[in-house]
This record gives C-alpha cells, structure tokens and sequence, in this order.
C-alpha cells in the first residue's frame, strides 16, 4: 500500500429508539409464538422507532456518539455516507439532513442503498476516498426503521426486524486500519427480497396501500440459503485479499439477522462462537444499522482491543453482500 494512507475506525457510536416490543408483546397481536420467533432467528425483543422519529433522528445521535467517542468535531468531518433504505424521504438524501444537524459544513453528504449491506459498502467506499488522501475525515452510518417498511400483519416477515443507527468515524492511522474488503451484487436475486410499490415504478395509490404493495416481501427460505453460502465466502474472499485466514480473525462482527445463519457461517469458518458478536437478541434485524449498532456494542462490552482483527459480513436485498477486514486502532492513533 505504498504511497496510500491507511484508514482507520477512530470512533464508534450508536442510537437506538426507546420502545421495545418483545416476543411476547407480538405475541397478543399476531399468530406468532416467543418460542417460534426465538428458535427459528434467536430475536428476543426490538427497538420500534416512535411515530415522530425517523431516519435521520437515529442517524444524527449515532453520529454525533462516534464524534464524540473519535474525539472529532463535525466540521472536520469531509465526507457523510449515511447507508439506508428507509430514507427520510426519496429526494433529498437523509445525509443531508444529518449534516445540516451535526453542522458538518464542509461534508460532502449522500446516501447509499445496498439495503442490510448497506454498512459494508459505505465502509468501503469511505475508505477508498480517504485513502488517496482526497478527504480526511469520514463519517459513515448505518440507519434505519425497518419497521416502516412491515407488513404488521405477516408474521413470517415482521417479527424480524427493528429500528436503530450506528456509526463509525473514519481517519487516517499509522498503519492498520481497514485492510480490505470485499463487495458483491446480483440483481437476479432482486426479487427475493424487496418493497413493490413507493418508487416511481409504481407509485402508491389507495390501491397499493390497500395491497400492502408498500411493504417488505421477501422469500425467507431463499434468502437463508443465499446468506449462508455468501457470509463464510465473502468473509474468506476478504481475508485473502490482505494475506489473512479465518483463524486470524479476533473478533467476527456478522449481519445479525438470525442466529442460524450467523452458527452456520461460524461453523464454515471453523470459529469457535466466543469470537462471535450477537446482539440481534435485543435488537432484531436493523438492515444496514446492524453492523455498526454491533460493532458499538462490541467497544463499549471491552471485547475489541487495538490490534485484533475484526471482521464484518452483511448480506441483504439486492442481493448483496459485503465484508470488511479491519485491524483495530488503539484511540488517538489518528495521524
Ligand atoms: O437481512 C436479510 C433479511 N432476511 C433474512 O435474513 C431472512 C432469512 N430467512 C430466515 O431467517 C428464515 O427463513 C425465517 C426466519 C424467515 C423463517 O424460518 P424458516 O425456518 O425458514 O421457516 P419457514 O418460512 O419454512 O416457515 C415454517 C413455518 C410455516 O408454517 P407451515 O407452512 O410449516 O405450516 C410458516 O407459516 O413457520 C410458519 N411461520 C411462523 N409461525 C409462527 C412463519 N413465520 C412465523 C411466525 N410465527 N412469526
């Protein structure tokens, strides 16, 4: 990497909404079981956004935790990705707004859609800009209210997911850093996982509404078979690319979407689970926030320190998939 800066995580943080709907509360509503959501996906509880809350909210809080955790101010902040695909609205993007509340007046700001992957590619793409020099600091969020996007009345769908935003701040270090990653698409799979209605394909009308063709529709099964061949192969494509194997890896920070798919993707790459991240107990599946609200969580529960190696996976509509390898910087190593 000579003659490039590498990039670093120089701050964490996260928002997450008050109200939280367990299994049970689903339970008197809905013809669903604690014992069936908890088995099949390990989710206990989520975060639900209040009705006044939206995107850019979360956003805004996770942001301005990692500022605060990196010790940078919002006006050094050059670039703004907030990944999402619950945006506020559809023009302008939510980073805008974000921007406008921290006061991050030189950021340039937008958002990115790669749906629960949406961390992994913003993670990358943040990286690469800061390290041709370009931009020097970089703020990159995952946010979401997923629960938005639900049929609450199908089960098989609304019981997975939740709420939140995560954030990290991106800065150049000595060495270390983000090491590499790996990102990949198939638009075959667009149909597996999607929302028919709302864009200006198919705008809403009361007849879309009445169809619920506003909300999530997704091929569970499908969608499970994809996650668990994608996460261990994008996971060893990653490690590759920066001379590394499975058994480097000091902590794995996965997509917490169900918990059977995290086991598989651990068994494939023979890690033992105490290097496993889980905290879609709490929180479900929040699309592109996971990863980050995770990697958080991570920090503040002591389990990462300065030089593990930690590696991320996301999976999600698109299809898409990304994973990141990051060597972790002890604070204040920002050069
Ligand atoms: O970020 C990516 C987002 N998507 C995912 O990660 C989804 C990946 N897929 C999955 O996690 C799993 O496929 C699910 C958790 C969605 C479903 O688990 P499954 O073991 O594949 O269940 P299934 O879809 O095969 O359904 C089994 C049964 C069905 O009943 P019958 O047909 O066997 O009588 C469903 O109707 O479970 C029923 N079912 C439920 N029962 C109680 C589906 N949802 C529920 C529910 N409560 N919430």
């Amino acid at each position: 990497m000579t003659g490039l800066t590498s990039v670093g995580i120089l701050g964490t943080g996260s928002q997450v909404p008050d109200n939280v709907v367990t299994n049970f509360d689903l339970e008197k509503r809905l013809d669903t079981s604690d014992e069936w959501i908890r088995s099949r996906t390990g989710i206990v509880a989520r975060r639900i956004a209040a009705d006044n809350e939206a995107t850019s909210d979360l956003a805004i809080g996770a942001a301005r935790a990692a500022l605060d955790d990196a010790n940078v101010s919002a006006d050094e902040v050059d670039l703004l990705i907030v990944a999402t695909c619950t945006p506020d609205r559809l023009m302008p993007a939510t980073a805008v707004i974000v921007q406008a509340a921290l006061g991050a007046t030189k950021a340039a700001a937008f958002d990115l859609n790669a749906a629960c992957s949406g961390f992994a590619y913003a993670l990358d793409i943040a990286t690469q800009a800061l390290r041709g020099g370009a931009y020097r600091r970089a703020l990159v969020i995952g946010a979401e209210v997923m629960s938005r996007t639900v049929n609450w009345n199908d089960r098989a769908v609304c019981v997975l997911f939740g709420d939140a935003a995560g954030a990290v701040v991106l800065g150049p270090v000595e060495k270390g850093g983000v090491l590499s990653s790996y990102l990949g698409a198939d638009g075959a799979g667009a149909n597996l996982l999607y929302i028919p209605a709302g864009g200006y394909r198919e705008p809403n009308t009361p007849a879309t509404l009445e169809a619920n063709r506003n909300c999530m529709i997704m091929n569970g099964r499908e969608v499970y078979r994809f996650a668990v061949q994608v996460m261990g192969e994008a996971v060893i494509k990653a490690l590759s690319q920066c001379g590394l194997t499975p058994d480097n890896i000091s902590l794995f920070v996965p997509h917490q979407a169900n918990i059977r798919i995290i086991e598989s993707a651990a068994k494939r790459l023979a890690l033992p689970f105490d290097k496993v991240f889980i905290n879609l107990d709490k929180y479900g599946n929040t699309s592109a926030a996971s990863i980050p609200l995770a990697l958080d969580e991570a920090v503040r529960a002591g389990r990462i320190h300065a030089g593990d190696i930690v590696v991320t996976v996301g999976f999600g509509a698109g299809l898409t998939w990304g994973a990141n390898v990051i060597e972790w910087t002890a604070k204040g190593s920002s050069v």
